[in-house]
């Protein structure tokens, strides 16, 4: 028998209004596996990420962590989950440093129940918390920056601060929503190693719109249009797929 699931999303339906913005939506993201979320504009693809971050509650639908099913997670309980996210964009606090900016993403990781156990109550943890912040970005190659105010960053250090951010709760699942957005070749090239050295023992689940990422880093893909799953397999099975091309990657120059 294999493992459970990391994440699976059963029959997920989000109305907004009179808009459905997710029709039926079932997905499962398994340990050590990268799967891809594409689909045009407006398709539903960061609906699918508000849901599991606790920004939006489904109309219906259910949710199970590690085979066991929970209820749709409120934000402040999703690193307990193991789950950690970054933004559409970058949406760092301005004004703060960027080790400030990591340390508002640890807040969470000290209130959790294994973690003060771990580290106990007093000011080691706070020093704990310090050094896995230095970690942290020493890992992702941006340590000098880390007394750098988050607004005098330059674009692709920010991109990378946001998904430093995200690691400091040391999530076993990763949600990515367009990391690559805006990043050069080399940052890019950077991303997919940075996912596939991550996903050896996690997993990540990444929307995106650059298709040599997600054709190069992702196990399995899953293909949204107008918020409705339309298609689901391997990259090469993607690909070849003519409702795919038809709907999303005819469009696509970048192939
Ligand atoms: N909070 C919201 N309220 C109303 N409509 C929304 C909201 N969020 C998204 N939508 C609508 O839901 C649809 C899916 O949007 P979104 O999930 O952002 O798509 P994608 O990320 O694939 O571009 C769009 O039509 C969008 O306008
Ligand atoms: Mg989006």
């Amino acid at each position: 028998m294999h493992d459970p699931a990391a994440l699976r999303l059963e029959s997920v339906k989000v109305d907004f209004g009179g808009l459905r913005a997710l029709s039926d939506v079932s997905i499962e993201v398994n340990p050590g596996e990268v799967v891809g979320i594409i689909g045009p504009n407006g398709a539903g693809k960061t609906t699918l990420f508000n849901v599991l971050s606790g920004l939006v509650v489904p109309t219906s639908g259910s949710l199970y962590i590690g085979g066991v099913q929970r209820t749709w997670p409120k934000v402040h309980e999703l690193t307990g989950l193991g789950l950690s996210r970054t933004l559409q964009g970058v949406g760092l606090f301005s004004e703060l440093s960027v080790t400030e900016n990591l340390l508002v993403g640890a807040t969470n990781l000290s209130n959790h129940n294994f973690f003060r156990a771990l580290l106990g109550l007093d000011g080691a943890s706070e020093i704990a918390l310090q050094s896995r912040v230095a970690n942290v970005l020493q890992e992702l190659n941006i340590a000098d920056y880390a007394d750098r105010d988050a607004a005098s960053l330059p674009y692709p250090i920010s991109k990378r601060v946001a998904l430093a951010r995200a690691l400091i709760s040391e999530p076993s699942t990763l949600l990515l929503d367009e990391p690559a957005g805006g990043l050069g070749v080399e940052d890019i090239a950077w991303l997919k190693e940075f996912v596939l050295k991550f996903r050896v023992d996690k997993s990540v689940l990444l929307v995106e719109h650059h298709m040599d990422v997600i054709m190069n880093v992702c196990d399995r893909i899953y293909v949204l249009n107008f918020g409705q799953l339309i298609a689901h397999g391997t990259p090469a099975e993607i690909r070849e797929n003519p409702e795919v091309i038809t709907a999303y990657l005819g469009s696509e120059a970048n192939l």
